[in-house]
């Protein structure tokens, strides 16, 4: 009997993880649908509950499904966000946070990425952010600063991850950009509209590398301008393909080819400009 995962998320429209995921599915010989359904705040545990087989939360609803599932991953109680989803075998809904497993995966194939004994800015302070943040402490980062729009909530992020041995605070972005950094990180959500600011000017000077979490065909504004400016830059589709890795591990036990992913989503991505997805 083909099973069905489901994408939760409003919008939804040009996410390219049905696309990822389906590739995944194929090759793994898994028979399995894969669904993007629009859903507001109010409709996700439903939706959540009704969708057996497991599935995917995107933005905005990772916070709100944090909160809904009966058991959580370390990642989920850490970041207080949820983009991954089951029904194990008592029943209980499970929620994994696969982007904190994602950007790992994506920095260590970065190789101008450092994180082990780094300094890293992380630009956003949602829920993509916490996972960036979880991860590099996790990964050793010997410096980090959170920079947002709204400083409370960059406040909030740092405290929430104060304990450990990494170094950790918040500051303004043009504060931060006077200071020198391994890895600059765009967790905001600017590059996703065309008519988007850039989310921070760079000085090749002064950062080794920049990774945004924003991705689109050819990159996205700001690895252009990164390029621009010789720092060593890549989008946010390699996370995408990790997460997406993860969640199909947890939900089938078996772990797909990355190449296979990546193709499909090379080429979706190459479609056409303006039909073209813009995520993250
Ligand atoms: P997610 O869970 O996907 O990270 P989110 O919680 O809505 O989504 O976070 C979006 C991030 O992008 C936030 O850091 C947000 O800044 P605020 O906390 O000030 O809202 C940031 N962001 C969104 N639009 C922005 C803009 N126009 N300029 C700067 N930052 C922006």
């Amino acid at each position: 009997m083909s099973r069905r995962f489901v994408l939760l998320g409003d919008p939804v429209a040009h996410s390219l993880s049905p696309t990822i995921q389906d590739a995944a599915f194929r090759a793994l010989g898994v028979e399995a649908v894969y669904e993007a359904v629009r859903v507001e705040a109010v409709e996700l545990e439903r939706a959540m509950r009704l969708a057996r087989s497991g599935g995917n939360v995107t933005v905005p609803h990772k916070a709100r499904a944090a909160t809904v599932v009966d058991v959580r991953t370390e990642a989920v109680r850490e970041t207080g966000a949820c983009n991954c989803f089951w029904t194990d075998d008592e029943e209980r809904l499970c929620g994994e946070n696969s982007d904190v497993e994602g950007f790992r995966s994506a920095v260590d194939e970065f190789p101008e990425a450092r994180i082990a004994g780094g300094r890293v800015l992380v630009l956003g302070a949602g829920g993509a952010a916490a996972a960036v943040v979880l991860a590099c402490v996790q990964g050793g980062a010997r410096r980090l600063a959170i920079a947002n729009r709204t400083p409370a909530r960059a406040e909030a992020l740092a405290r929430r991850f104060a304990a450990g041995a990494t170094e950790i605070g918040a500051r303004s972005a043009a504060d931060a950009m006077r200071d020198d950094w391994d890895l600059v990180v765009n967790a905001t959500s600017l590059g996703l509209s065309p008519a988007d600011p850039l989310p921070m000017e760079l000085d090749a000077g002064r950062v080794g590398a920049v990774l945004d979490l924003v991705y689109g065909p050819g990159g996205t504004p700001w690895t252009r301008h990164a390029r621009f400016r010789g720092v060593p830059s890549r989008d946010g589709l390699g996370m995408l393909i990790h997460q997406a890795a993860l969640s199909v591990r947890r939900w089938v036990g078996l772990s797909p080819p990355l190449d296979v992913m990546r193709r499909a989503a090379a080429e979706t991505l190459a479609g056409g400009e303006s039909t073209a997805p813009r995520d993250r």
